[in-house]
């Protein structure tokens, strides 16, 4: 088969921020795909670029007392300390306010008037007298026609979600200077969508495979018509008059690009801009930018979240077709990030994990990709970053099951002298990288991380099963080199199948085992016997405890805190009470604990002590248990916390009504001399109702 060429970018952030978890959580899923394909021998062409361009943008400068130049050139200088320290490796980044971009997106324009598909239409819009320009819709406030709530945005309301334009608004108000706007017309230009020719290629397109099934469900709203036979999607307005931060519109003069027609046109321009720098040529393609993707075998494809679909679905492959370009290969679509359950991250607050305090708390960048990994799968869904789940999949997946096969084998291959002897499991390395490379393939990246994990899980049960340390006492050093040698083969195929998602302990792992970059071609094959694998450092710390209430930034004195014990001495009472007299199974058994949600908890007046919690225990009701722990938490610590209840406790009826089980929770035989009450929490995928034994 011919080497495949790919051109691969993520969506172009706007240059008004730094990066937030969300940004990087979509590099990072780029990122892993493109060292995939490179595995398999594919020439990939990674670019993004700072989405410059905007009013929101001009404005912010503006405040700021710089140029938009300036201030978005300062953005873009503090990007590449994000992207080095996850390893996210872009052949190129580039900006949409570039030289390419003007030249590639007035050409396209010219394309698309040339082929009938620009109209020009006079529109009525907010003016603001003061500021002498026209408001986008985020800058007239006003009140809710809807619900009256007062200082709404233009476009819709918060208090109520209502969707409305800027003139419905009630006594508007220019954010900008605070002046009453004035309605006034203007000139705008259109791109024609609504043309039969747009509707027609956009079925057609949008049903060819280039989008997920539940992403093509999200946007046939827009293409199937109604009863009347009318569809929703409308002409474009591409147009925005002066002054605005953008590129202006051939043969008219006063008029700009909107930032969303010239945005995309920026993953072309950081393109061109790549290959004429020679970046191309240095990774093995000899063709010009304009030959390479007019190419129709050159696939193309856009890693993009879920909030801007319809432009990268409708409008951008549309603009393509229609000025005679490419179109996309495909769109591949992924939800949002949200971090400890928390609100979806907003834009511009970008609240939640902060990569670069991630970082400058030494948190291994990896340990976050592996995360993430193992939480997507190439569907368009929202996935959480949650403190607890990270830490255990890091340090019992990936350093308990991965990384610590390395080292407690090397022990048994003296001088690191690999030996020849018997599979010691049946696996088969051939099946598992064709199918993680499958997986890799898919983007179902928590998938291909599962069968990776179920195979470590494989190899550990098997070295215990084999006992080497046992051989090597009973003489039988030989017999334990063989078994420490499979063990060190089963590492590298793992190293292999991990590579895209850790290439800097790949890298690592490769040094120490002295074989040759891991790929997908050679991964299956073992290493020859009498290879030397060199000294083994150790690959990876575990995550502490302390780094994550660091990056979250517990404050000091919310949780209690243990003391030192007033006994001191060893061999006192566990937790200052001797250990109950035996019981039987049985005994045990009679008491049924469940899995609890706590969906709600609220004080209870006229009581310090108790909580009140409604449990969600599966039973498709809640019950009502008062529990005797307000002193250590207030009820929004609780809320949404899984916990464990005794559920066939005889109901009590307390002063406060009826109590309807017990919350386990740990404390100290002497409340006053230990305080501190710890309620039992369940590891994260417990459902309510399961039982505990
Ligand atoms: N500038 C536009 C994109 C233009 S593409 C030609 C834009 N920029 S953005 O900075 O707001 O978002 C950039 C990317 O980050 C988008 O794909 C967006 O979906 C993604 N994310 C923003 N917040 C996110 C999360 N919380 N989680 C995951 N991705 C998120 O939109
Ligand atoms: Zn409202």
């Amino acid at each position: 088969m011919s080497q495949r060429k790919l051109f691969v970018t993520t969506a172009l952030p706007y240059a008004n921020g730094k990066f937030h978890i969300g940004h990087i959580m979509e590099y990072i899923q780029a990122d892993i795909w493109v060292r995939h394909q490179r595995m398999q021998g594919s020439m990939v062409h990674f670019v993004g670029a700072d989405d410059a361009h905007g009013a929101p943008i001009m404005i912010a400068a503006e405040k700021a007392g710089k140029s938009p130049q300036q201030f978005v050139g300062e953005i873009a200088a503090g990007r590449k300390e994000y992207l080095d320290g996850f390893h996210i490796r872009f052949d190129n980044w580039h900006s949409t306010d570039s030289k390419e971009n003007t030249e590639l997106a007035q050409q396209i324009y010219r394309d698309l008037k040339a082929n009938g598909l620009i109209a020009s239409k006079t529109i009525e819009q907010f003016f603001d007298p003061a500021k002498q320009m026209f408001l986008p819709d985020r800058f007239i406030k006003g009140e809710c026609p809807n619900c009256h709530a007062k200082d709404q945005y233009g476009d819709n309301c918060e208090v109520c979600s209502k969707v409305y334009s800027p003139t419905d608004l009630i006594n508007p108000y220019s954010a900008l200077s605070g002046a009453k706007p004035e309605l006034k017309s203007s000139e705008h230009f259109f791109f024609k969508l609504s043309d039969p020719r747009s509707m027609d290629f956009l079925k057609k397109w949008t049903a060819s495979g280039t989008v997920q099934p539940e992403v093509l469900n999200k946007i046939s709203e827009w293409l199937v018509p109604d009863a009347d036979g009318k569809t929703a999607l409308g002409d474009w307005d591409i147009s925005r008059d002066a002054p605005y931060f953008g590129i202006e519109i051939p043969d008219a003069p006063g008029k700009y690009f909107y930032v969303w027609l010239d945005a995309p046109v920026g993953y072309l321009a950081s393109l061109k801009n790549y290959f004429d720098k020679g970046g191309a040529r240095a990774a093995g393609e000899s063709r010009s930018y304009e030959d390479f993707i007019a190419d129709p075998a050159t696939e193309q494809y856009h890693f993009i979240g879920k909030d801007i679909i319809t432009f990268h679905t409708l409008f951008w492959p549309a603009m393509l077709h229609f000025s005679g370009r490419k179109t996309p290969n495909a769109i591949f679509v992924h939800g949002f990030l949200t971090v400890n359950n928390g609100e979806k991250m907003s834009k511009s607050r970008g609240t939640g994990l902060d990569p670069l305090k991630y970082l400058s708390l030494g948190m291994n960048p990896e340990w976050l990709r592996y995360y993430l990994a193992a939480k997507l799968n190439g569907r368009n869904e929202d996935i959480d970053f949650n403190a607890e789940d990270f830490m255990a999949r890091v340090n019992s997946d990936l350093v308990g099951k991965y990384v610590n096969i390395a080292s407690r084998a090397v022990r048994f291959v003296p001088g690191g002298k690999l030996v020849a002897g018997e599979p010691l499991a049946a696996i088969d390395p051939a099946a598992l990288v064709g199918a993680v490379r499958g997986l890799y393939e898919s983007r179902d990246y928590a998938r291909a991380l599962r069968e990776v994990m179920a195979v470590a899980d494989h190899v550990n049960t098997a070295f215990d099963a084999a006992a080497p340390w046992k051989l090597a006492k009973e003489g039988q050093g030989g017999e334990a080199a063989a078994v420490g040698s499979w063990c060190l083969q089963m590492f590298r195929l793992l190293t292999a199948c991990l590579r895209p998602v850790l290439p800097q302990l790949a890298g690592q792992a490769e040094a120490f085992l002295q074989c040759d970059a891991l790929d997908w071609t050679n991964a299956a094959q073992p290493l020859p016997a009498g290879h030397v694998v060199g000294g083994y450092k150790h690959l990876m710390q575990r995550v502490e405890e302390k780094q994550l209430d660091a990056l979250f930034e517990v404050p000091a004195g919310e949780e209690p805190s243990p003391q030192p014990s007033p006994a001191g001495g060893t061999g006192s009472d566990p937790g200052g009470e001797p250990v109950a007299p035996s019981i039987t199974i049985d005994d045990f058994l009679k008491v049924d604990m469940r899995i609890a949600k706590i969906v709600e908890c609220k004080a209870v007046e006229g009581s310090t002590k108790l909580l009140q919690l409604s449990l969600d225990v599966g039973e498709g009701r809640l019950r009502n248990v008062f529990s005797g722990i307000a002193s250590a938490y207030k009820p929004e610590d609780l809320v949404g916390k899984f916990t464990v209840v005794v559920a066939n406790l005889a109901p009590r009826k307390m002063k406060f009504g009826v109590s309807e089980g017990m919350v386990l929770s740990a404390s100290h035989a002497d409340g006053k001399a230990q305080p501190g009450i710890y309620v039992l929490t369940a590891w994260p995928g417990a459902q309510p109702g399961m039982r505990v034994r």
